[in-house]
C-alpha cells in the first residue's frame, strides 16, 4: 500500500496549500458573497459555519478526494457493522450502539447487542430514580444526598462534563462530585462536610484494575467505615461501573450493585454507558435518553449523509488540512457557556488518546503528523489569557468556537455580551487589521507621527486565521449529546484517513508499569537501583526528605 504522504490525493493538496497560503480569507469573502451559505452546514440543532477557513471549494474537493481515497466510507460503515476495527486489541467499537435509539438491531459475532444494551438502560433508570426519589436507602435508613464518582480518564471526564454541562437540569438537593485524581487530597476535600450515612459512592472502571481508583475507592471505603463500622454498610453505600464482574467482586462490591458495559465500548467513548450513571442520577433517565437520542440523530446523519455536506467529515478535513499541510500543531475548543467549561478537556481526551499516534494499524511509522494538542478554555476568561497569542503569535492555531444563542440564566445583556465577543473574536480573526486600517485609528486617535512609526508594527493584527463556528439555541441534554457525537466522528474520520487505530492507548502503558517499580522503591531502600541518575537521585532525595 502506498504511503499516504505519497499518494496523488496527499500531493495535490501539498501543492494547493501553496496556492491557497497567500490567499486573504476577507478577499475570499469579498469575492464571493455566498461563501457564509455554502460553507455552512445545518444538522441535529447544530449550525456549523466552517466559511472562516483557509480553503476555497478546490480545497474542499481535493480534501473530499483523499477522503474517499481513504474508504471513509467503508470505515464509517464497518464501525456501524460491529467489524473489529480496533485491531491492536481486537475489539469492535460499537460506542454508537449505546445510543442506537431506534432499537434497530446491531449484530457484534452474529448476535444482537441492543437488549442487552436496553437491559442495562432499564437498570440505569430504576436505580437512578430510586436514588433520585429517595427510595434507595443508606444503611442508617436515610436517604442519599450526596453522589461521588471515582474514577479517571474517561470514567470521569464524560460525566463530570456532561454533569456540569447539565447543571440547570439538576436537583440542587442531590449534589454530585467527582474524584479521579490518585492525590489524596482530591477525595478528601471533596468527601469533607459529606455525611457519610447519605453518601453515595460509584466506583467507575472499565477494567477495575486502575491503581488511582482503586486507591480512592478504598480510601473511601476507610472513610465510610470509619463512622458507619459495619462492613454491610458498603453495600448500601457503594456500587460499581465495570465490564470486569470479577475484580469487583474481589474489591468486595456485590455484583447486584454493579453495571456493566462491554469491551467494545473505549473508555473515552463510555458516557453514554453506565458510566453515565452520574448523569442520569443527576439529570434523571429521561434527560440521559434526551442526550442519547441527540447523539443517536448525529449518528444518523454522520453514517448516512454525502461526506460533501457530513458534519463530522467536514471538520475533519479542515483539521487535517492545517495539520498536515499548513503545519498547525494545536487545535483550540473554545465553548463560550459556563456550562460548557469541562468539553475543551473531555474533548482533549478523546481526540489525544485517539489520534495521539505516531504508527498505522499496521504498525509502521506514520511519515505525516497525526493528532493535534487539543486545549482550550470558557468564555471571555480565554480572551484575557492566551487569545494574545492566537492573534498576534507565531503559529497557527485553528480555533472553535462553540455558543448557544440562548442562556439558561438571562440576565439583563449578560447573552448578547458573550455572544458579540464570540462573533468579534472570529472575525478579528479573520479579518485582522492592515497596516493601513492600524495607522487610520492612529491618527484619528490624534497621535504623532513618531509614535505612529514606533506602534505600527505592534498594532497590525495578520488576521487569516482559520476558525469554526458552531451554534446551538441552548445548551441541552440533546444538543450535547449531537455535539459529543460530532467531535467523536470527526475523531474517527481523522483517524481512519491517517490510517491510525484510533480506539487504542498503548502510549499510557510505560508510565503506568514504571510507576509501579518506582511505588516500591520508594518504600523499599533495599530495592535495587536500576534508573538513570536524574531518576535514581530524585528518588533519593525523597527518601532522604521524607524520613525527616
Ligand atoms: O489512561 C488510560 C485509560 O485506560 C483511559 O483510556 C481510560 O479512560 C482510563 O485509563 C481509565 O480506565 P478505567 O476505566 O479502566 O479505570
Amino acid at each position: 500500500m502506498t504511503e499516504l504522504n505519497k499518494t496523488a490525493e496527499w500531493a495535490a493538496l501539498a501543492s494547493h496549500w501553496s496556492e491557497v497560503e497567500p490567499l486573504q480569507m476577507r478577499d475570499l469573502f469579498r469575492e464571493n458573497p455566498e461563501r457564509s451559505e455554502q460553507m455552512s452546514i445545518r444538522q441535529c440543532g447544530i449550525l456549523l459555519d466552517y466559511s472562516k477557513n483557509r480553503a476555497t471549494q478546490k480545497t474542499l474537493n481535493l480534501l473530499l478526494g483523499l477522503a474517499n481515497a481513504a474508504d471513509v466510507d467503508g470505515w464509517r460503515r464497518r464501525m456501524f457493522a460491529g467489524e473489529r476495527i480496533n485491531n491492536t486489541e481486537n475489539r469492535a467499537v460499537l460506542h454508537v450502539a449505546l445510543r442506537n435509539r431506534s432499537n434497530r438491531p446491531i449484530w457484534f459475532d452474529g448476535e444482537d447487542v441492543m437488549p442487552g444494551v436496553n437491559e442495562a438502560l432499564n437498570k440505569m433508570e430504576s436505580f437512578s430514580n430510586d436514588v433520585r426519589s429517595g427510595q434507595w436507602k443508606g444503611f442508617t435508613g436515610k436517604a442519599i444526598t450526596d453522589v461521588v464518582n471515582i474514577g479517571i480518564g474517561g470514567s470521569n471526564l464524560g460525566p463530570l462534563m456532561a454533569c456540569e454541562a447539565l447543571k440547570h437540569y439538576q436537583d440542587p438537593k442531590l449534589r454530585l462530585h467527582f474524584v479521579s485524581n490518585v492525590d489524596s487530597t482530591h477525595l478528601l476535600e471533596t468527601v469533607k462536610g459529606l455525611n457519610p450515612e447519605t453518601t453515595l459512592f460509584i466506583v467507575a472502571s472499565k477494567t477495575f484494575t486502575t491503581q488511582e481508583t482503586l486507591t480512592n475507592a478504598l480510601t473511601a471505603r476507610a472513610w465510610l467505615l470509619d463512622t458507619l463500622t459495619d462492613e454491610k454498610a458498603v453495600a448500601r453505600h457503594f456500587v460499581a461501573v465495570s465490564t470486569n464482574a470479577e475484580q469487583v467482586t474481589k474489591f468486595g462490591i456485590d455484583t447486584d450493585n454493579m453495571f456493566e458495559f462491554w469491551d467494545w465500548v473505549g473508555g473515552r467513548y463510555s458516557l453514554w454507558s453506565a458510566i453515565g450513571l452520574p448523569i442520569a442520577i443527576a439529570i434523571g433517565m429521561s434527560g440521559f435518553y434526551e442526550m442519547l437520542q441527540g447523539a443517536h440523530e448525529m449518528d444518523e446523519h454522520f453514517l448516512h449523509a454525502d461526506l460533501s455536506e457530513n458534519m463530522p467529515v467536514i471538520m475533519a478535513l479542515l483539521g487535517i488540512w492545517y495539520v498536515d499541510f499548513a503545519q498547525a500543531r494545536t487545535q483550540a475548543i473554545l465553548p463560550y457557556d459556563q456550562y460548557l467549561r469541562y468539553l475543551p478537556d473531555y474533548l482533549q481526551q478523546a481526540d489525544m488518546e485517539s489520534n495521539g499516534k505516531r504508527v498505522t494499524r499496521f504498525g509502521r511509522p506514520v511519515e505525516y503528523a497525526t493528532g493535534p494538542v487539543i486545549w482550550g478554555t470558557a468564555g471571555t476568561d480565554g480572551q484575557h489569557a492566551f487569545y494574545q497569542l492566537i492573534h498576534q503569535g507565531t503559529q497557527m492555531i485553528p480555533c472553535d468556537f462553540i455558543i448557544p444563542i440562548n442562556s439558561h440564566n438571562e440576565s439583563g445583556d449578560h447573552q448578547q455580551i458573550l455572544f458579540a465577543n464570540c462573533l468579534a473574536q472570529t472575525e478579528a480573526l479573520m479579518k485582522g487589521k492592515t497596516r493601513k486600517e492600524a495607522r487610520q485609528e492612529m491618527e484619528a486617535a490624534g497621535l504623532d507621527a513618531e509614535q505612529i512609526v514606533d506602534l505600527l508594527p505592534h498594532k497590525i493584527f495578520p488576521g487569516n486565521k482559520p476558525t469554526n463556528t458552531l451554534l446551538i439555541d441552548r445548551v441541552t441534554p440533546g444538543r450535547l449529546g449531537s455535539l459529543i457525537a460530532l467531535y467523536e466522528h470527526k475523531i474517527f474520520v481523522q483517524g481512519a484517513i491517517w490510517r491510525v487505530n484510533s480506539f487504542d492507548q498503548w502510549g499510557v502503558e510505560l508510565g503506568k508499569q514504571l510507576a509501579g517499580v518506582i511505588l516500591e522503591e520508594l518504600l523499599d531502600e533495599e530495592k535495587s537501583n536500576s534508573h538513570d541518575a536524574s531518576t535514581q537521585g530524585l528518588i533519593s532525595y525523597y527518601r532522604h526528605h521524607r524520613k525527616k
